[in-house]
């Protein structure tokens, strides 16, 4: 299977996940729909899918709706993150934020819906046992909770105690960032394993945590070099917004080092075990590769 196989099926899910039509509020299945169905990489799903694949489980059905429910809650952690009192972010995967489009009480509201469904569409998964259900939200809870991605958050915005030095650096961004790769990982092991040992817990967390740290890194950088017709984002809001970021700590080649260093033990990591990574593998060099 390719990762362009894996993207089609995630976009799909989503679709059919999304709600067409709202008793309550037209504008809120809308902003819904925008800010899901409006591009994205979908690199923590297929991710999670990939791992499973990885790990054994051949069947994408037995994945899918969580990898439905990663990108859920990442694209809450976008909407919440260009609002005004965050990032302040007028553009999103090349159309604008959804509070530009649809005010920032929608954007909002259609922020908080998307964390919901993202427990939702576990707890309704036919395809997993009771016990994955659990442990999936054991994780989700934790990971993107005040402790995990809402936590790294909180400290991102926080002007009075920016990160001073690479050491602090990598703890903010391994919450903001790193926790939402560790899930997508651990989301794939959960479904390709009934139990999950601690060892293999501890094996996903570990590679999740560097994929994250590398994503991020790019991000930092991607942020510094390229337009927004690539981004879909805009220019340079890391440093406009006086983000203390990898490329403003240690500067450009510095930080591609760091980048190469933590390709290699991703590498190490994925060596460990002797799995059909093919996609594994490729998924986890899109996440890092998307730099010229
Ligand atoms: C953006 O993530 C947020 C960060 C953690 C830097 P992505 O670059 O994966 O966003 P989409 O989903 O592809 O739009
Ligand atoms: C956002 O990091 C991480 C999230 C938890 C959403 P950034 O603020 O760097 O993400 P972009 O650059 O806006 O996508
Ligand atoms: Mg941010
Ligand atoms: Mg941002
Ligand atoms: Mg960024």
């Amino acid at each position: 299977m390719t990762s362009d196989e894996v993207r089609q099926a995630i976009e799909r899910a989503l679709e059919d996940t999304l709600p067409r039509r709202s008793e309550h509020s037209a504008a809120l299945v809308d902003a819904l729909s925008w800010s899901v169905l409006g591009g994205g990489k979908r690199l923590r799903g297929i991710l999670a899918c990939a791992t499973a694949l990885a790990f054994g489980e051949l069947n994408l059905n037995r994945v899918i709706d969580l990898a439905i429910s990663i990108e859920l809650m990442h694209a809450y952690s976008l909407v919440h993150d260009d609002l005004p009192a965050m990032d302040d972010a007028d553009l999103r995967r090349g159309q604008s934020s959804t509070h530009r489009k649809f005010g920032e009480a929608m954007a909002i509201l259609a922020g908080d819906a998307l964390q919901a469904m993202a427990f939702d569409v576990i707890v309704n998964s036919g395809e997993l046992s009771d016990g994955q259900q659990a442990s999936a939200i054991r994780v989700l809870a934790e990971k993107a909770g005040w402790q995990g991605m809402v936590g790294g958050q909180a400290w991102d915005i926080d002007s009075k105690r920016l990160p001073k030095n690479e050491k602090e650096l990598e703890i903010l961004q391994g919450a903001k960032t790193g926790d939402m790769f560790q899930t997508a990982i651990l989301f794939g092991l959960i479904a390709a394993n009934d139990e999950l040992n601690d060892a293999l817990r501890q094996w996903g967390e570990s590679l999740g945590a560097k994929l994250g740290c590398a994503f991020q890194m790019v991000d930092d950088l991607i942020d510094v070099m390229e337009s927004s017709s690539t981004t879909g984002k805009p220019e340079n809001q890391d440093q406009i917004a006086g983000k203390v970021t990898y490329p403003a700590l240690l500067g450009l080649s510095t930080t591609r080092k760091r980048i190469a260093t933590v390709q290699e033990e991703i590498t190490q990591l994925l060596d460990e075990f002797q799995l059909d990574q093919t996609l594994l593998a490729e998924t986890v060099d899109q996440c890092i590769e998307r730099i010229a």
